[in-house]
């Protein structure tokens, strides 16, 4: 088995959490579109979806599924969305597609967040994962100067716009001990439009796909 079929494992098994009538949040990512691609045999069971991304968009539409705006729906029941790295408490870094924003309103417009991943996602402590930071592109250097004020080495992800309109730094060398502190901390430097922690919002399930089957946290 590959690491593509555990991520299809993972995104199977957040069928469970769809029920009759719901309008559902998708995220953005390989693991994601298995998700979308098993919620097209179900479409006529959902009332719709939100999309974190325009690629989701597309491939939503692609199988006939209707995909709405966040301002006419209001909040969601599910959200459904991979993740690059999951500690234990569920904190999370995303954005390794770039779609960290949109992923991060749609997540907490909902009451739910189903993460789903294969299982070497799950790591001990965040931040071997360059931290993902969408910024106004006026900005970029002014907070790449603050993030290496705060031990990181920021990178700017190349011939790469957000579907924002902005720019994506990757911080490299992070040790985030304390997930939900950094997550405010860079959110407050001007200029910073959200990063890739995904900690004062957690995911509330972690379904990872692996060699022993799935393993759920809660
Ligand atoms: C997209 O911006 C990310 O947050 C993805 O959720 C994350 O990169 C996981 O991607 P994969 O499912 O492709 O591993």
């Amino acid at each position: 088995m590959s690491l593509d079929d555990y991520k299809k494992a993972a995104a199977l098994a957040a069928l469970d959490y769809v029920e009759p009538g719901m309008i559902v949040g998708i995220g953005t990512g390989s693991t994601a579109n298995h998700f979308i691609d098993a919620l097209a045999k179900i479409k006529h069971k959902i009332d719709g979806t939100v999309a974190s991304s325009e690629a989701s968009a597309k491939r939503l539409k692609g199988h006939g599924i209707e995909v709405m705006d966040l301002n006419a729906t209001g909040d969601l029941s599910l959200y459904v969305d991979g993740a690059d790295e999951s500690n234990r408490h569920l904190h999370l870094i995303k954005g390794g597609g770039g779609a960290l924003t949109r992923e991060k309103i749609v997540a907490g417009a909902s009451k739910k967040f189903v993460c789903i991943a294969d299982h070497t996602k799950k790591v001990d402590i965040l931040g071997n994962f360059p931290l993902p930071i969408e910024v106004i592109p006026m900005a970029r250097s002014f907070v790449a100067r603050q993030v290496v004020k705060l031990g990181g080495n920021p990178v700017l992800r190349q011939g790469f716009t957000t579907d924002n309109g902005n720019l994506i730094l990757d911080v490299h060398g992070l040790q985030i001990a304390e997930p939900a502190k950094l997550e405010a901390e860079l959110n407050n430097i001007p200029g910073v439009v959200t990063n890739g922690i995904f900690a004062i919002r957690p995911a509330d399930v972690l379904i990872l796909g692996g060699p022993d089957g799935i393993e759920t946290l809660t």
